[in-house]
């Protein structure tokens, strides 16, 4: 097939590449001239494990390019993959000016026939307005599919080749199958449903998610207060078929661009219903409180965080990407400041300095540099760099505080250094 991803990010890229390596020819089409030049040179934008080498691989191969130019691009496509943001706007409704655009700009160059998927997540009702904006533009038939796109960063390549389900949200028999011979080969279960009911089932599947984060979070909470210890209760809940043991890592709460966004698309779509109170606002809410809380909960068994100073560990969103929207460094390390400490980050690969411009705040080069002199250190994010490191090396200090913010260390081996540990939902 001749395959058009448009939107170079996080999807487009994985996506293209992906696609590419399964025989197909690709082009990945952007707007930003010094995106796709550093792209054309196999040069991500971005940190995320193996995708530069695929890249490459394909590139080499000749079965994937990079353009900005619709007209080269759109004439000669059969599949024009949309995969562009779509950010929350103030209201927290999902702002569709990328795809409207993206919609614009290819309607007027497709041939007859032509498939346009949207992996980009939208909620259901988005086909009928970009249905009425192709056909003010062309005369020719075309299809509108839903492709909602379920990969993680820091483990995209990996969650791209290998699915757990690749949803196909079309009715149209041709397009079915066209879409199930190009997936195929990934070896995952197709699931064929309606377009709306696979844009719903992205935003059920985010939002679940997310509110199963929220949910252990507000059992830790209730583990700190009443003596339990939080993975303990996790292994008693978890060995439950129907509940199951993953992702339940109490935290800082969630983040990411995805999360978010889709939680509070919900809570949108809810109040447009008629309902102000729905589960998704709560989770929202709860999600937005949840590092002020902690941080007054970890200020009072420190004593103060005034003239402390606090060593960051993880400044990303989650570990393996460099991806810092919604991390929770740029809610803390603000919050910290406030609270009079002078704070020193360390990512493995993120950096914040953009967005915090405090001489009170400093990134370092390594996590020795980021504990030396530290009266708390808090390791944020789990980074294997950080969960793997000899914390004996830094340790100067009975009075020394390490906040587990994501327990992932043994409460006894960082006692035994001689820390106050401080877990979450843990004694
Ligand atoms: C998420 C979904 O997991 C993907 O399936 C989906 O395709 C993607 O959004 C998307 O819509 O594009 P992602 O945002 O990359 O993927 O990251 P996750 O690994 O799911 O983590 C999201 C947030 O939840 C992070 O802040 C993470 O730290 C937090 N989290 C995750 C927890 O606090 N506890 C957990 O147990 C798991």
């Amino acid at each position: 097939m001749n395959i058009t991803v448009v939107g170079t990010g996080f999807v487009g890229v994985v996506s293209s590449a992906v696609y590419a390596s399964l025989g197909h020819k690709v082009t990945g089409l952007d707007i930003s001239e010094e995106r796709i030049k550093a792209l054309k040179n196999s040069k991500v934008p971005f940190f995320e494990p193996g995708l530069e080498e695929l890249l490459e691989s394909e590139q080499n191969k000749g079965g994937l390019t990079f353009t900005t130019s619709y007209t080269d691009a759109i004439p000669h496509s059969d599949l024009i993959i949309i995969a562009v943001g779509t950010p929350s706007s103030e209201s927290g409704e999902v702002d569709l000016r990328f795809v409207h655009s993206v919609v614009d700009s290819v309607a007027p160059l497709i041939k007859k026939d032509t498939i346009i998927a949207v992996k980009s997540t939208v909620p259901p009702g988005t086909f009928s307005e970009l249905s009425k904006r192709i056909k003010s533009k062309t005369d020719v038939s075309f299809y509108l599919a839903s492709l909602p796109e379920f990969l993680k960063e820091g483990s995209a390549v990996e969650d791209s080749l290998h699915p757990d389900r690749v949803v196909i949200g079309s009715s149209d028999d041709s397009v079915i199958e066209q879409l199930k011979k190009l997936h195929e080969p990934l070896g995952a279960p197709l699931i064929v449903v309606s377009a709306e009911s696979a844009q719903m089932g992205k935003y059920a599947a985010n939002s679940y998610l997310a509110i199963r984060i929220t949910f252990i979070n507000e059992i830790a909470n209730l583990c700190e207060a009443n003596g339990s210890d939080i993975d303990q209760v996790i292994d008693v809940f978890g060995h439950d078929a129907r509940i199951g043991k993953h992702y339940w890592y109490p935290g800082f709460g969630y983040g990411g661009s995805c999360f978010p966004k889709d939680v509070k698309e919900l809570s949108h779509v809810s109040k447009q219903n008629g309902d102000d109170s729905s589960l998704f606002s709560y989770i929202t809410q709860r999600n937005t409180e949840r590092i002020p809380k902690l941080l007054e909960e970890f200020e009072k068994k420190v004593g103060g965080f005034d003239n402390k100073k606090v060593a960051v560990l993880g400044l990303s969103f989650k570990p393996n990407t460099d991806d810092t929207r919604e991390a929770p460094s740029l809610h803390l390390i603000p919050l910290l400041l406030e609270k009079g400490a002078e704070v020193q980050g360390y990512d493995p690969k993120a950096s914040v300095t953009e967005f915090i411009e405090d001489t009170s705040y400093s990134e370092v080069s390594s996590i020795e540099e980021a504990c030396e002199e530290a009266d708390v250190i808090f390791a944020v994010i789990e980074w294997n760099e950080i969960t793997s490191f000899d914390f004996s090396k830094v340790f100067k200090k009975s009075s020394q505080y390490f906040i587990d913010a994501r327990n992932q260390f043994s409460s006894e081996s960082i006692k035994k250094i001689g820390f106050n540990y401080i877990g979450i939902g843990k004694h």
